[in-house]
């Protein structure tokens, strides 16, 4: 599998009202890499995801996904993004099921046990009949990465998924999708504004500076991932953190209008 993204641009609006998002973006993610996209509030991060998803098209350039330009959103790509989205009348189960069923081509028998082993990747097999109210945000999520990896998805989109969850859960989730990457080698694209979880999970990390959206610096990671949280206090890990922090920080100095939202 190959993602490939080339001279893409994208402008909202026309005439007067035009306003150029994203320009000239390109990069390229093979099979069973991590890649994450980093930037602050506004720079065009999701508007990029939601064309990578075809829930937008391009103004100009192209996305192919093994050659094939992307025209819209098809079942090679899973989707998670930051508010769960799950059905809340279906128990976790029926919500992995569901995104199956939707595609028609996967069997009943198949559909159950898609849904069995996912529910048990992620950690929760025994929880499969709790409704998502009953469940806490990083449970959630981790019903919606299940639900988005049973479809059988090349790749997987993740638009800040972590992003609603407070500071603990969303370390542990961060070790639990690093975890799942190492066993599963998914193809994953990252959208974050978190610098250390773009560092921890990622092999290429690119920087998207803003006005108008564009990749600003690239960096690829080489880190031991044997111990998550030693290694997010490790002298090497928080030496890359600075320098990536430096390259932001060199492309968009700080003012109050441009703060995160
Ligand atoms: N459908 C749309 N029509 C017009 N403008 C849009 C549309 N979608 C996004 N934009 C504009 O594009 C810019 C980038 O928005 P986007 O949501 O991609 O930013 P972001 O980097 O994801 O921000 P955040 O970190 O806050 O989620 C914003 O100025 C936004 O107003
Ligand atoms: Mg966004």
């Amino acid at each position: 599998m190959e993602f490939n993204v080339q001279s893409l641009s994208k402008t909202f609006g026309e005439g007067r009202h035009a306003r150029l998002v994203l320009k000239d973006i390109n990069f390229k993610v093979c099979s069973g890499e991590f890649t994450a996209i980093v930037g602050r509030s506004g720079t065009g991060k999701s508007t990029l995801l939601r064309l990578l998803a075809g829930l937008e098209h391009p103004s100009h350039g192209v996305i192919r996904m093994d050659g094939q330009p992307v025209t819209g959103p098809g079942p090679d790509r899973g989707l998670v993004f930051q508010n769960y989205s799950l059905y809340p009348w279906l128990n976790l189960a029926q919500n992995v099921a569901f995104g199956m069923s939707l595609q028609g081509h996967f069997s009943r028998q198949e559909i159950r046990e898609r849904t069995a082993y996912f529910l048990d990747v992620v950690g929760l097999a025994d929880r499969r009949k709790l409704l998502p109210r009953e469940c806490s945000g990083g449970m959630q999520q981790r019903v919606a990465i299940a639900r988005a990896l049973a479809a059988g998805p090349k790749v997987l989109l993740l638009d800040e998924p972590f992003g609603a969850l407070d500071l603990h859960i969303r370390a542990t989730m961060q070790n639990f999708l690093y975890r799942l990457w190492e066993r599963t080698r998914l193809t994953a694209i990252l959208i974050t504004h978190d610098l250390e979880e773009a560092l921890l999970l990622a092999q290429q990390v690119h920087v998207l500076a803003p006005n108008p959206g564009h990749i600003s610096h690239t960096f690829t990671t080489n880190f031991n991932h044997q111990d998550l949280n030693s290694l997010r206090f490790s002298s090497s890990f928080l030496h890359q953190r600075q320098i990536l922090a430096q390259a932001m920080e060199s492309i968009e100095p700080y003012s109050e209008d441009m703060g995160p939202t």
